[in-house]
């Protein structure tokens, strides 16, 4: 059923029902508008399938599981880190995980074995190919956006109004929160944002991005475009964000050219059998974890010494919180996205092996924390689970440059000698988990933007599933931007597009 009681540890099958069950409350009841339309789910698969042997796997056995879950443990940001910040605004690292909302949602395998479980195996490859099934369509159509139980009024998306409290931030209106149902005593429908993908409201950031999507689907609609118009028009202009704007900020612009000009190698799926790769869904696209900052400069009210924490980022929205105690977002927490984009203070951390501490107790996964609330632990037994390859094996597949165990192992002492200690133990700097070996891939380098590896695997995933989108601009002759200035539109110009900026 929906929403989980607040400090219980959920399943994300459940948090999947949860959802189910939120459309089947709307349905009951008489909004004032109608549903947009549903989605059939798709597979998952491997871009590497033949990978799938002994050799190019982790071992299984109980001592690489506990293995795993001490490397994920050792992935914390020591206390006294001094790596500066990324070049990367930190709008990119949120618009990154409303990318990875609007394409993969993979609920299923918590119900086909327990990620707690001390003896945890990876999952037979017959399962995985044929019982997990996508919750999204694999396709840059913003289904987090349209699809049910997002409610329309005529040819625009209904917002939220935020509640009176403290300051709100200057040229800033009431439109600025999510829809959502009222309160309730149901804690699980209980002031629930009624949105295409309820992951939107796990913090503050996404869920005010998806703020902006809304209001320029309505600033579209508002020039005199009807619904499917709107839609169409927003979609493509975020197709482009991600080839031109966000692809070139995380990935090596040259292999993402590359893949532009020269087409796929690897992920090459027909039309009508369009899947998720998992080397992409649960490793190197969760390389965002890695990006998110403890604290930001958040607006006028929640800055400097009062910066907004990434605890009070997850109090702030019905999934992770209970909305600052609020029926709907207080004002005070409009979010200023200046702060946020290049003049802005905030940039992401860079893409490393450490993570920020406020990751290692996940508040939805209740209280006391088992080590599943901790965000490393989860990414890598999920590989484990869904039989990823090892990075040396990805790595030497894609005949691009494999990193040697010294350069491993160096980029872990870098963090911590626990890390190190436990790169070591499980000989994970010969066989490295995907999606250690991504960030390590990417440390190693000490740029802002992705290796090789995860480079290839990101913008060869993102750029196929546009070629295979509803509304490709990759399938239309010469498509440019109409929305922009002069034939370009990045993130800055989507978010004054909705008047947020
Ligand atoms: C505060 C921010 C974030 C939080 C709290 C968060 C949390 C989570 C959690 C709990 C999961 C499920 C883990 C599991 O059980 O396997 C997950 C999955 C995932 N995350 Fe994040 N995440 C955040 C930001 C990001 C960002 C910035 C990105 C990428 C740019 C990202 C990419 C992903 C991907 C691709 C998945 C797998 C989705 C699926 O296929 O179901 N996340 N995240």
């Amino acid at each position: 059923m929906p929403r989980i009681s607040h400090g219980e540890a959920p399943s994300l099958e459940r948090l999947a029902q949860a959802q189910l069950g939120t459309h089947q409350i709307n349905r009951n009841l008489k909004f004032p508008f109608e549903f947009a339309v549903t989605q059939e789910p798709t597979p998952f698969g491997y871009l590497l399938p033949e990978l799938q042997a002994p050799e190019t796997l982790l071992p299984t056995s109980r001592e690489i599981r506990d293995g795993l879950v001490n490397l994920g443990i050792a992935m914390v940001e020591p206390e006294d880190d001094s790596t500066p910040d990324s070049v990367t605004p930190s709008a990119y690292t949120y618009f990154g995980q409303f990318i990875d909302h609007d394409i993969t949602f993979e609920a299923k395998s918590d119900s086909l074995a327990s990620i707690s479980d001390p003896d945890l195996e990876p999952l037979p490859l017959e399962a995985i190919t044929t019982k997990l099934q996508n919750g999204r369509t694999p396709s840059l159509d913003l289904d987090n956006v349209y699809y049910k139980p997002a409610p329309r009024q005529g040819s625009r998306l209904r917002l939220g109004v935020v509640s009176p409290q403290g300051n709100r931030p200057p040229n800033k209106d009431i439109a600025n929160d999510l829809p959502r149902q009222p309160p309730r005593r149901d804690p699980e429908t209980d002031r629930a944002a009624i949105i295409g993908d309820f992951r939107n409201d796990e913090n503050l950031i996404i869920a005010q991005l998806h703020v902006a999507f809304l209001r320029a689907h309505n600033a579209i609609a508002i020039a005199g475009r009807s619904f499917d118009e709107a839609r169409k028009s927003l979609r493509q202009h975020y197709q482009w964000i991600v080839i031109k704007d966000f692809l070139n900020r995380i990935a090596d612009p040259e292999i993402v050219q590359d893949v532009l000009n020269q087409g796929n190698r690897f992920f090459r799926p027909a039309l009508d059998q369009l899947f998720m790769p998992l080397e992409f869904s649960a490793a190197a696209y969760r390389y965002g974890h890695s990006m998110i900052r403890s604290s930001y400069n958040y607006n006028l009210n929640f800055r400097g010494p009062k910066a907004a924490t990434l605890r009070d980022l997850f109090s702030l929205t019905a999934v992770s919180g209970q909305l600052g105690g609020f029926d709907t977002l207080p004002e005070q927490w409009i979010i200023e996205w200046q702060n946020f984009l290049d003049e802005g203070t905030n940039h992401a951390r860079p893409i490393d092996t450490r993570l920020t501490n406020e990751l290692f107790a996940l508040p939805a996964f209740g209280k006391p924390m088992p080590n599943e609330a901790r965000l490393p632990v989860r990414n890598l037994l999920r590989g484990y689970l869904l039989r990823l390859p090892t990075g040396q094996a990805v790595a030497r597949a894609m005949g691009l440059p494999v990193m040697t165990p010294r350069e491993i192992e160096a980029v872990a002492a870098s963090v911590s000698d626990e890390q190190l200690a436990a790169v070591r133990a499980c000989r994970f700097s010969e066989r490295t988990p995907l999606w250690y070996y991504i960030l390590a891939e990417a440390a190693h380098r000490m740029s802002s933007v992705l290796g090789p590896v995860g480079s290839t695997i990101v913008s060869e995933v993102l750029i196929g599933l546009v070629r295979n989108s509803k509304d490709s601009i990759l399938r239309e002759d010469n498509w440019t931007p109409t929305l922009g200035t002069s034939g370009r539109f990045t993130l800055r110009d989507l978010l004054r597009l909705g008047g947020v900026i």
